[in-house]
């Protein structure tokens, strides 16, 4: 069987191009890094739970009609998705104040905010993702006003499904990141959510303890990022017998 072809290899996966025409495969790499690549190490076994936890929150957001480009899991590291036009914007939506928010405006981290506060950053890792405004999104031409509309809409969309669903199993959704694609329909396009959603691309607290299970536990070495991600998918139920002893996930193929 030939080598199928590798179109990009970024920080956390691999995209290859899929069997279909329009389609992408996702591979999920074990790295982490963290503030624009300066820190990173491998974490055995982040991929694998990165890879089944996206893979439940993009399949709930098709369930409810927020359109995403995942089609389907392929095996423990690789899912199927559309392939897109990804706008090249980083779309954060914060509902607690955490990270840079805390730090530009002098806010302790953990404040509840008055209202979901959505940003934009734009893509380009040489300039460290540098936050905008659309006014600049508009006079670059990097998305039209009716994409502002239902990037918006779709991000305050994911961010009910997905403090809804974490909070049911007590964990708190401080902040998430998500990426949009276009794709293009016949005459039509659409926007739908693109990339991942996992504990790399959102801060996740326990609401008892407090205690962080997101990439944070990276970010400020306190502790085991493999131990956070599987309480998350343990929680969500995701993890098949991960309510027993297990310690890592095991790769089965
Ligand atoms: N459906 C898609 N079609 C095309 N590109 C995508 C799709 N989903 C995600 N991507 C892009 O693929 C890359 C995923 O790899 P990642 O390791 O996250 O890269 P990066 O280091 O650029 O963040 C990202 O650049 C992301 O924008
Ligand atoms: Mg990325």
């Amino acid at each position: 069987m030939a080598r199928r072809k590798k179109i990009y290899e970024g920080k956390a996966k691999i995209l290859y191009e899929g069997p279909e025409p329009g389609t992408i495969v996702q591979y999920f790499k074990d790295d982490a890094t963290a503030f624009n690549a300066q820190k990173k190490d491998v974490i055995e076994g982040k991929g694998v739970l990165n890879n089944r936890l996206s893979e439940f929150f993009m399949n709930g957001l098709n369930g409810i009609g927020v359109p995403t480009h995942f089609i389907r899991r392929l095996n423990m590291r690789e899912q199927l998705c559309r392939a897109c036009e990804i706008i090249p914007l980083e779309v954060v939506v914060r509902n607690y104040a955490a990270g840079s928010l805390s730090k530009r405006l002098g806010l302790e981290e953990g404040m509840p905010l008055p209202r979901p506060i959505v940003e934009y950053y734009y893509k380009d890792d040489k300039l460290g993702d540098p936050m905008v405004t659309e006014e600049h999104i508009a006079a670059f031409n990097w998305a039209s006003q009716q994409d502002m509309d239902d990037i918006l809409a779709l991000a305050l969309r994911v961010n009910d499904f997905l403090s809804g669903v974490m909070m049911a199993v007590g964990i708190k959704l401080v902040d998430f990141k998500i990426e949009i694609g276009r794709v293009y329909e016949g005459d039509f396009q659409r926007l739908v959510v693109a990339d991942e959603i996992s504990p790399d691309s959102c801060r996740l607290w326990d609401v008892e303890t407090g205690q962080k299970l997101d990439k944070d536990v990276f970010r400020r070495d306190l502790g085991s990022l493999t131990d956070a991600y599987t309480e998350v998918a343990r929680r969500l139920g995701i993890m098949p017998k991960a309510s027993t002893n297990v310690t890592k996930p095991t790769l089965i193929n």
